[in-house]
């Protein structure tokens, strides 16, 4: 029989999504001159000391990246800098701020699917899983919600860019994916650029108008932090929660008993929302550089080299997780890495959860069935870095 896995072709070197276990939880990856880190313990160890373990990782590429482009991205600052500078929002998202997006969310969510209304077959990701998360973020941003296609397109470009410039090797090959990568992040940016500019002038009530009057000691952000924190925001807030909509409706079509258990007691949803970010993990791959020589699960890493840690990889870590390929909502704890862990812990965390639980439940109460289709399977992304559907084409009727 053929696992899900290779059923649903989710990349292939995602082994332990294919029922494999990693030979040994550090291995050092001798062609790409990289770490991975597979194991639960070591990736802990990693997110737990910043100081050692740097996120600002873009100096370790062998091509120069534009340090204008880091200015102000939060994923790559190391402490005290990005303590400040995700002080300055974090207070928009603190589980009392986010819990008052619900009826913002749940109000998009049914006009989004009464679109649909009455189909037998529904594309889940572009009829709903897409649109939903990118409304909110650029919502709560302060940015034209209708150009939602504008910024999926490049975000997508520069994914797909990113992800060859992890996997090529040094040299021409990886210069030409950054090139890729660097346009297409640059009409995003250049996007941002212009309503920073407007809200200079203009102040409005949005995330974008606290950021521009935000200060740290005395000082306020310039252009290109402000900008590039905002594009991390609406980067990292849809892309993701996208994955995680469709992930769990591909978790319970997988699991019939799980969906059966869940529609007779919806008090199960946050355990079926946080084994879907376990199970099927959608940000796969966090980053860090080794800052001096360290010991990590009996390898010594070098300083100045980059280690790949795989959440999901950790997320399926038999020492950590009993049965760790099955999907059971039950499991208590369910300590997993799907939001990363320590200083970089997701910011966005309750958003997610929150636009997942809204999301599923209205979904469950419009839908008896949600069930997908042999001849029409499901396809995912190809990026390393990400696990979801890219599409997901679903019957709605028995
Ligand atoms: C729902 C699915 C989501 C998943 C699985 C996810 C996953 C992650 C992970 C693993 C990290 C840590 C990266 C690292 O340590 O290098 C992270 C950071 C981050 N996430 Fe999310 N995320 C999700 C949703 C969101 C949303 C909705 C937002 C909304 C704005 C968001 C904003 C951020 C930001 C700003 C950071 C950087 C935090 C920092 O560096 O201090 N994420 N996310």
């Amino acid at each position: 029989m053929t696992s899900l896995a290779e059923q649903w072709a989710i990349h292939p070197h995602h082994t332990w999504l294919h029922g494999q276990r990693p030979e040994h939880p550090v291995q050092f990856d001798e062609q790409a001159q990289m770490w991975n880190v597979y194991g639960y313990d070591e990736a802990q160890e990693i997110f737990a000391d910043p100081v050692t373990f740097s996120s600002n990782t873009a100096g370790l590429l062998s091509v120069e990246v534009d340090p204008a482009l880091m200015e102000g991205n939060v994923l790559q600052m190391d402490p005290p800098g990005h303590q400040k500078l995700r002080e300055l929002v974090s207070s928009a998202f603190t589980p009392k701020m986010i819990a008052a997006l619900e009826p913002r969310i749940a109000e998009l969510t049914h006009q989004l699917l009464d679109q649909v209304q009455g189909q037998d077959r529904i594309e889940l990701v572009g009829d709903l899983a897409y649109p939903l998360p990118v409304i909110v973020i650029a919502e709560l941003l302060g940015v034209p919600a209708s150009d939602r296609d504008l910024f999926r397109g490049w975000v997508e470009r520069a994914m797909e860019a990113s992800d060859e410039l992890l996997k090529t090797e040094r040299g021409e090959e990886q210069e030409r994916a950054l090139e890729v990568q660097m346009a297409e992040s640059m009409k995003l940016l250049d996007y941002l650029r212009g309503h920073v500019a407007e809200r200079r002038r203009s102040p409005r009530e949005d995330l974008l108008t606290k950021l521009v009057e935000a200060e740290i000691d005395g000082q306020r952000l310039n252009d290109n932090e402000v900008v590039n924190f905002a594009n991390v925001l609406l980067v990292a807030g849809h892309i993701t929660t996208t994955m995680l909509i469709g992930n769990t409706v591909l978790c319970l079509d997988a699991n019939p008993e799980q969906d059966a258990l869940l529609r007779a007691d919806r008090s199960r949803l946050p355990g079926v929302i946080e084994e879907s970010l376990r199970f099927l993990s959608p940000f796969t791959l966090a980053l860090r550089g080794a800052t001096k020589e360290v010991e990590v699960g009996g390898r010594r890493i070098p300083p100045g080299q980059m280690i790949m840690l795989w959440l999901s990889a950790a997320n399926r870590d038999p020492r950590q997780f009993e049965r760790p390929d099955v999907f059971d909502p039950t499991r208590t704890p369910n300590a997993h890495l799907g939001f990363g862990r320590g200083v970089h812990f997701c910011l966005g965390a309750p958003l997610g959860r929150l636009e997942g639980r809204i999301v599923m439940d209205i979904l469950l109460d419009r839908f008896p069935v949600l069930r997908t289709d042999p001849a029409t399977p499901p396809a995912f992304m190809q990026a390393e870095h990400l696990t979801g559907v890219k599409s997901l084409p679903l019957h709605t009727r028995a």
